[in-house]
């Protein structure tokens, strides 16, 4: 909204949200290199008269409404980094930038949260509280969130919402639960030493195909015997890469692959019995295995009474309110609530295809009632009801 004395219409809002939204999805920019749309955020922002809080960051932004009245601060977020895709939808706003596309909508997710704000502004005087606005860089690459907290941005902040768009939802469907939501995200790599020899002469060497092979199998033994049957957990293994021609043993095969989960205690578990299967399988063919565990953002778990407040405020604005299934795929919006209790909201966007495919698109009608929505609920949570 401008600062000018003309109040523009619904129709000029959702316009203004729309325009904002597809230039960002013109100039796509992937993690940590968001420097365009953090500009454009601070542009918007300071056109609106929203006031910046400076945190030393070189991309996202962070901003503030309310305050005037003393109160608690809540959150809101959105991410704004784009993926390494070559976009495929044809659209006349595609992606202008070579092989980097807003493929997961997260240009979506900053309108929605720009509007809020614009909407939180107008009504900034009479505010139980604060407002902040936490337009966070690279959770494509799981880091973005943890960066913000290091620098601050949750210092005060007593309860955080966050949004993912959902192709599989209709425009005017909001996907709330309380509890797990989306997977922790953890990955490894393996590497399995062998002794290389001639293929027609194995009994010289010490084969790493075969024992990789059967480390890949056994792997499969973590989630069917050593996790309980009520709980989940996803391991893949992704990537084998050894040998370089058909009459050659190789001396190495490497693996990488993922797990997700939904709760602490099985994650917990599994670094320990992948270790051992791999160790051990190794051992039995003669091979030695090491294994690196990288470990990313844990699992989105939304709290019970904010989860409530988050689906009362839905259905009072009209939105239909779905129980979604949870995902396996992550987010880093968990970090914030390792810190704080929040709420991570799928929002409908009648999507043609899956998050990540160069083909995905969200339809636009679903920003101005999303951005209306979070206003509200971050006024709600302001007023603890
Ligand atoms: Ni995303």
């Amino acid at each position: 909204m401008s600062t000018g004395t003309k109040q523009p219409t619904e129709t000029e809002w959702e316009q203004k949200l729309i325009a904002i939204r597809r230039q960002l999805h013109q100039y796509p920019e992937v993690a940590y290199e968001e420097y365009e749309t953090t500009r454009s955020i601070r542009n918007w922002l300071t056109d609106a008269g929203i006031r910046l809080v400076e945190l030393p960051l070189e991309t996202g932004v962070v901003a503030e409404v309310g305050g005037h009245n003393g109160g608690p601060v809540i959150a809101l977020r959105a991410d704004i980094d784009a993926l390494p895709i070559q976009e495929e939808t044809g659209l006349p706003y595609a992606s202008t930038v070579v092989g980097n596309m807003h493929a997961c909508g997260h240009d979506f997710h900053t309108a929605v949260i720009l509007g809020a704000a614009f909407l939180l502004k107008q009504q900034e005087e009479k505010l139980p509280g604060t407002v902040r606005f936490l337009f966070q860089p690279a959770e494509e690459k799981g880091t973005g969130a943890s960066l913000l907290i290091e620098r601050g941005a949750l210092a005060g902040v007593s309860a955080i919402f966050g949004l993912h768009n959902k192709p599989d939802l209709a425009v005017g469907t909001v996907g709330i639960k309380p509890g797990a939501l989306m997977a922790s995200v953890d990955g490894f790599e393996i590497e399995v030493e062998g002794l290389g020899t001639h293929a027609a002469i194995p009994h010289a060497g010490i084969d790493p195909i075969v024992a990789a092979s059967q480390i890949v199998t056994a792997l499969q033994s973590i989630v069917s015997r050593s996790i309980s049957p009520l709980a989940n957990a996803v391991v893949s293994v992704t990537t084998i890469h050894g040998g370089t021609t058909w009459n050659v043993i190789p001396d190495k095969v490497a693996l990488g692959g993922t797990v997700r989960t939904f709760q602490e205690e099985v994650r917990r578990q599994i670094p320990d019995r992948l270790r051992a299967i791999v160790e051990g399988v190794a051992a039995a063919y003669g091979a030695k295995a090491s294994v690196r565990w990288f470990q990313g953002p844990p699992s989105v778990q939304n709290d019970a009474e904010l989860t409530r407040l988050a689906a009362e405020t839905a259905a009072r604005r009209g939105l239909q309110v779905v129980t979604p299934e949870p995902t396996s795929a992550g987010e880093d919006f968990a970090y914030y609530q390792q810190h704080i209790p929040g709420v991570f909201v799928f929002v409908g966007t009648s999507g043609t295809n899956e998050w990540h495919h160069p083909a995905f698109t969200v339809d636009d009608r679903a920003i101005a009632p999303a951005a209306s929505y979070f206003a509200e609920l971050a006024v709600g949570a302001l007023k603890g009801r």
